[in-house]
């Protein structure tokens, strides 16, 4: 399985990543490191920490992470996952608390101890990423691969008409580790693509809630505040679950049917905040990223049904 470190602001869809990468064969999930973004970094520790207990990984660390953006005020996106970032559905406290450790010093460490053994998958405001990378230069080459889950390449945003939240977020982060990566070993898996090939329909819904099990059921319910979210903003013909189409990529790249590398930075200005800036010409500077374009959506679903329809122990 992938040795895997988890980078997250735990919310509803954060949480269904986790479930696919600790329940499911294909991961195996050394640390959960969390940031603040969709909720306050003790929300998502909170939210990370509850979902690991649920999948069987309530030995996994999490390490709670920075409490900010590097520069800009914090902004959640509560209106979205309700004010617990979970839908609001009343779910218990976990057993246990956070782990010792910043997760900056987290990131540094284990990515030194382990140099190229492990992958990195991102999934909300790449703060600590880059508050990591700001104390060593070299951190993106110690990893196997990296993911994030950031921006939208068809410039479609959710927070603004063509900004993304995580990268709209902390934009300044985003920057920083776009201007570090490189496309072999940086993938970018946007808004774009989940709003394309994981839109969760009404018929997916009940499919999901019907499969009865503990995981599949707390998947529907946490979900359902952005279920009403996506029907009355997006336009969408359901909610769509951008972290977990970032962690399928990581855990079965097999599911990518199109991808492009790419030279992107972001737009930092007033009015273009967080917008991804792709530069397709021919004089372009190397590719930085690959940027994921297309999942197979019926292989996406069957793998999200199946971890959901098991029950783990321990
Ligand atoms: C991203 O922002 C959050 O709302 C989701 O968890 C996801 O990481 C989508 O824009
Ligand atoms: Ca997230």
């Amino acid at each position: 399985a992938l040795p895997l470190l988890i980078d997250t602001d735990t919310g509803s869809d954060d949480a269904v990543a986790l479930l696919l990468a600790v329940a499911g064969d294909a991961g195996d999930v050394r640390a959960v490191t969390t940031v603040a973004g969709n909720v306050p970094l003790a929300t998502a520790t909170r939210n990370a920490l509850i979902t690991l207990e649920l999948a069987g990984g309530a030995a996994i660390p999490v390490h709670p992470g920075c409490d900010r953006p590097l520069i800009r005020p914090p902004s959640t996106a509560q209106h979205v996952h309700g004010q617990d970032g979970m839908g609001d559905v009343g779910l218990p406290g976990p057993a246990r608390g956070p782990a010792d450790g910043h997760a900056v010093d987290v990131l540094l460490a284990l990515s030194r101890r382990h140099p190229g053994e492990l992958t990195l998958v991102t999934l909300g405001p790449l703060t600590n990423v880059a508050a990591a990378l700001f104390r060593d230069r070299e951190l993106l080459t110690r990893f196997r691969h990296v993911y994030c889950m950031a921006g939208a390449a068809d410039l479609c945003g959710n927070v603004s008409p063509t900004a993304e939240f995580n990268v709209w977020a902390d934009p300044e982060a985003a920057r920083a580790v776009l201007r570090a990566a490189t496309a072999d070993r940086v993938t970018w898996i946007g808004w774009d693509v989940s709003r394309r090939d994981a839109v969760m329909t009404p018929g997916d819904q009940r499919r999901l809630e019907g499969l009865g099990t503990p995981m599949a059921v707390f998947a529907h319910r946490i979900n359902r505040a952005v279920a009403d979210w996506a029907r009355d903003v997006t336009g969408l013909a359901g909610y769509d679950l951008p972290d977990p189409v970032a962690m399928a990529v990581a855990l079965w790249p097999e599911l990518v049917v199109e991808r492009e590398p790419a030279h992107v930075d972001v737009a930092l200005g007033d009015e273009t905040r967080g917008q991804l800036v792709i530069d397709r010409r021919r004089a372009a500077p190397p590719p930085n990223v690959t940027l994921v374009r297309r999942v197979d959506e019926p292989g996406f679903k069957r793998l999200l049904f199946d971890v959901c329809a098991r029950t783990p122990t321990a």
